[in-house]
């Protein structure tokens, strides 16, 4: 196994809440149909708040809680669809915020697998001699991207950020045991947000771009409930570990239903499955750091323990990690 620490969690959502009742007032939807398809009660909007704010935040928080020091930082990554801009990265924000400036910088985005996906890019980083210290997060103002006129949507997605402060110690506590990560590629028009550009005097006219999320939601469903259980299990085989020694599902936090078909379908109770989507929303690669700072905060998780984290959506992509904490 791979060594490594984490030495501390963080995560900041921004202030504003917005609940099911009053998207009801800007939209033709329910709090009921909204509890009942996704499980969602309220998320957190932006207002102020930015992807790089949050982010920065975040990384304070990290650099506190753990009494390192910025000048000590090898490497930021930050896990993103809805970055401020394509150029300069959050990453190279937060690094000029923070005044890492030992730190090289750099995002990412694999959609709501972006925090696996990051954990599997920055653990290569770690492993080689440098970096020693990285800050890892995931951090989205998916309100950004949303069509507020289309309730198939609207209702699905939140703001915020999470992240880890992670080590390459040689005698650590923790250790990455397994992964499973798998790009599909061709089934990426089934999930689109944020498409860019200005049209040019060589386009033809009819030359668009669409900044808004568009979901197949139905064939998103099913390309969650078949391929996580199934990233799932490989990353388990890999590990020769059975599904019961497994002391916390930390899912990517999409959809309930989404959530307690896959704890079926592995057989497992869905107390090892926390969930914290009614307070969130989707938050993409946020999802899974915002649940694991809570968990750590309130002692769910203690050192030692076995956590899998699991993500899915746009590309499509799909990411498992198992890791002891
Ligand atoms: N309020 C009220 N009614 C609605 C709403 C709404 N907000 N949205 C849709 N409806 C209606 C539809 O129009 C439809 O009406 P009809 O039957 O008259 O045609 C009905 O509700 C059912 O719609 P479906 O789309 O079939 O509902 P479904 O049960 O599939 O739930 C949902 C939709 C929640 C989007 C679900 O398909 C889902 O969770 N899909 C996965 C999405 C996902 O996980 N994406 C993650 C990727 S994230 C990323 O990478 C950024």
């Amino acid at each position: 196994f791979e060594n490594f620490k984490i030495l501390a969690t963080a995560s900041q959502v921004p202030k504003k809440v917005v609940n099911n009742d009053e998207l009801a007032t800007m939209m033709d939807t329910s709090d009921k149909w909204i509890t009942q398809r996704t499980g969602i009660k309220r998320r957190h909007i932006a207002v102020e708040e930015t992807t790089s704010s949050l982010c920065t935040a975040v990384a304070k928080q990290l650099l506190k809680k753990s009494g390192v020091l910025a000048t000590e930082i090898d490497l930021i990554m930050v896990a993103t669809m809805s970055p401020d801009y394509l150029t300069p990265s959050v990453s190279a924000m937060i690094q000029g915020n923070l005044g890492a400036t030992n730190a090289v910088a750099m995002d990412i985005d694999a959609a709501c697998s972006g925090f696996v996906y990051g954990l599997k890019a920055a653990k290569q980083l770690l492993m080689a001699e440098t970096p020693k210290k990285a800050i890892l997060i995931g951090g989205e103002t998916l309100s950004k991207l949303v069509d507020w006129h289309d309730r198939s949507t609207a209702v699905l997605f939140g703001d915020g950020a999470g992240g880890v402060l992670l080590e390459n110690a040689s005698k650590s506590a923790g250790s990455f045991i397994s992964e499973n990560l798998k790009t599909f590629g061709e089934l990426g028009h089934h999930l689109t947000a944020g498409q860019t550009g200005v049209p040019t005097p060589f386009m033809t006219q009819s030359a668009k771009f669409s900044p808004f999320f568009q979901m197949n939601g139905r064939r998103v469903y099913r390309f969650a409930v078949n391929k996580v259980p199934e990233s799932i299990n490989q990353a388990l085989n890999q590990a020769s570990l059975k599904a019961d020694e497994i002391d916390h599902f930390v899912l990517h936090q999409a959809n309930r239903r989404i959530i307690e078909k896959i704890a079926e379908t592995l057989g497992v109770p869905m107390e090892k499955f926390p969930i914290n989507i009614d307070e969130y929303g989707n938050t993409a690669a946020a999802s899974e750091p915002i649940l694991l700072d809570e968990l750590v905060r309130t002692g769910s998780i203690q050192r030692g323990d076995v956590v899998l984290l699991s993500g899915f959506g746009g590309g499509l992509t799909v990411g498992t990690m198992i890791l002891k904490f």
